[in-house]
């Protein structure tokens, strides 16, 4: 089975890729201030849940969201169908770190750091979506302990690949943001999006009408992916979503 699908199939039941509860989402997304009639992007958007979600809440928005997942994609379209935002929303297949749509009065982006080298390559690259005075709604992981190697392993993660919350803020200012509103996940939260991905992986692998081979790679994938979270990283990985202004 190909990562995206399996990654895919795991957000069924938490459809943020990101430890948010929606509730959070949309208070980010309030604080975020988007203009009425603006448009906003969201880079590396997965199932374009904050720009549904965003959307919902302003009627006269104008979205797109750029993945390079198909199947996120195909999710995201038919969400957003039928969420009757179909028509207010553009989906771009590309590579975020490489596509340019002009400039925009917000952007989004969520969990995709990787997406551009890193949290400090991203920082910078988001800028150059940007109006003048536009804003920024950025989630990316941190250490909230210093990492055991357990927790390194399970990650495949040093401690110079995240920062902790001071450093992620550091580096924040370094490129010459001011942060209007920001969100530290709590540990329920992630409890909440780590339980959600396992469980959607293995309740697709019991209840599908697959084939063998799929069924047994992604009850696998989930039984690790859960020992990991478990044994691993659980409560010394972090996520910080904050609202940028420029
Ligand atoms: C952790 S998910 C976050 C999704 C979404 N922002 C959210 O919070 O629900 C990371 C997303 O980045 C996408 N991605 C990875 N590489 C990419 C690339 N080069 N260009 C665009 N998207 C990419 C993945 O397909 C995935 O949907």
């Amino acid at each position: 089975m190909d990562r995206a699908l399996v990654s895919s199939i795991a957000h069924t039941w938490h459809p943020i890729a990101a430890p948010v509860s929606p509730s959070n989402a949309r208070t980010l997304l309030r604080r975020l201030g988007c203009p009425p009639d603006g448009d906003v992007v969201d880079l590396g958007c997965g199932q374009g849940e904050w720009l549904l979600a965003l959307l919902h809440e302003q009627p006269g928005v104008r979205g797109t969201g750029v993945d390079i997942s198909e199947p996120a994609l195909a999710g995201a379209q038919t969400n957003a169908g039928r969420r009757g935002a179909g028509g207010r929303i553009t989906w771009v297949h590309a590579d975020a770190a490489t596509w340019s749509g002009g400039g925009y009065d917000a952007v989004i982006c969520v969990g995709a750091s990787h997406v551009f080298g890193g949290l400090t390559a991203t920082l910078a690259a988001l800028r150059a979506h940007l109006r003048p005075g536009g804003r920024v709604l950025f989630g990316d992981a941190i250490w909230e302990t210093p990492p055991s190697p357990a927790a390194q392993r399970a990650l495949e993660a040093g401690p110079d690949d995240y920062p902790d919350l001071a450093g992620f803020l550091e580096r924040v200012a370094d490129h010459d943001y001011e942060v209007g509103y920001g969100h530290i996940s709590t540990l329920e939260e992630w409890d909440d999006y780590e339980w959600s991905w396992t469980g959607s992986l293995t309740e697709w692998a019991l209840a599908e009408n697959t084939t063998e081979a799929d069924r047994l790679y992604a009850l696998e994938v989930a039984r690790s992916h859960r020992s990991g979270w478990l044994a691993g990283y659980r409560g010394q990985l972090g996520f910080a979503t904050v609202v940028l202004r420029t």
